[in-house]
């Protein structure tokens, strides 16, 4: 889906970020080891180091969740143009949309969201996505037995939803929090979306009703 330039330049920030991740883990291995821990000695499991994959996920969560939020405040909303429509705060001669890539405009959040995921999740076992009953996007619908369940149990309590899991026989720590409407903006957006209301006439989304939910899998073959 990328070009050629732009991916190689994806790749070599990868292997950046790996890189960083790894160094992270690293020193949080070490951390425990000083503490008293028992390392197992070379095994780079998240679980291995002592950190309780929950907490894990929750560190990682609250990442996804600050840089989605800076960028829609700190970027988008600098913006003249979301969607279309103005914005009285905007300061920066640029929009917002769907079809950034068309129209020489910068992604919604969500789309931010989903490509930074696309990177993170090629070619590793660790993988995160959108996802929501009511999706716009094809690759945010709730797939597998595991995330239908998940996705059900978060619209109905408005926690997040966490649990171990196997897939292709390896084991994950998958966790699902939910993604509600904080704004006015993200309910009127959806419910005049042409593809919303095509699909889903009969759903309004209401302020602070779950929208959907971020699943963050983690895998924790080989911990004990
Ligand atoms: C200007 C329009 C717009 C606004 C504002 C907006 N969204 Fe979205 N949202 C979209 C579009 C378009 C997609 C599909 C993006 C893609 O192709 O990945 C999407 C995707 C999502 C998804 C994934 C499921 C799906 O529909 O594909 C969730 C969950 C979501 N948005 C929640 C929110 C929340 C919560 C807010 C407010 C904080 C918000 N949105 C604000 C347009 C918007």
């Amino acid at each position: 889906m990328f070009e050629k330039r732009p991916q190689s330049w994806f790749s070599r920030l990868r292997a950046k970020t790996v890189g960083i991740l790894s160094m992270a883990l690293a020193t949080a291995f070490l951390a425990v080891s000083c503490a008293g821990g028992s390392g197992s000695g070379g095994s780079t499991t998240v679980a291995a180091a002592g950190i309780a994959p929950d907490i894990v996920a929750d560190y990682i969560h609250t990442v996804m969740a600050a840089d989605r939020t800076a960028y829609t405040k700190h970027v988008v909303n600098r913006l003249k143009k979301l969607e279309g429509k103005d914005k009285p705060d905007g300061v920066i001669d640029a929009e917002a949309n769907e079809a950034w890539q068309q129209t020489d405009g910068i992604p919604l959040p969500a789309q931010m969201f989903r490509l930074g995921s696309e990177i993170a999740s090629d070619g590793s076992p660790f993988t995160y996505n959108l996802i929501s009953t009511w999706n716009i996007n094809d690759n945010h619908a709730p797939k597998t037995d595991f995330e239908k369940k998940a996705m059900d149990t978060v619209n109905e309590t408005g926690e997040p939803y966490k649990e171990y899991q196997e897939v292709g026989g390896k084991q994950y720590f998958s966790a699902l929090y939910p993604d509600k409407a904080v704004a006015e903006a993200c309910v009127t957006c959806h419910n005049t979306h042409p593809v919303h209301l095509e699909r889903f006439p009969d759903k309004v989304f209401e302020m602070g009703e779950v929208m959907g939910g971020v699943i963050i899998n983690i895998p924790v073959d080989g911990a004990a």
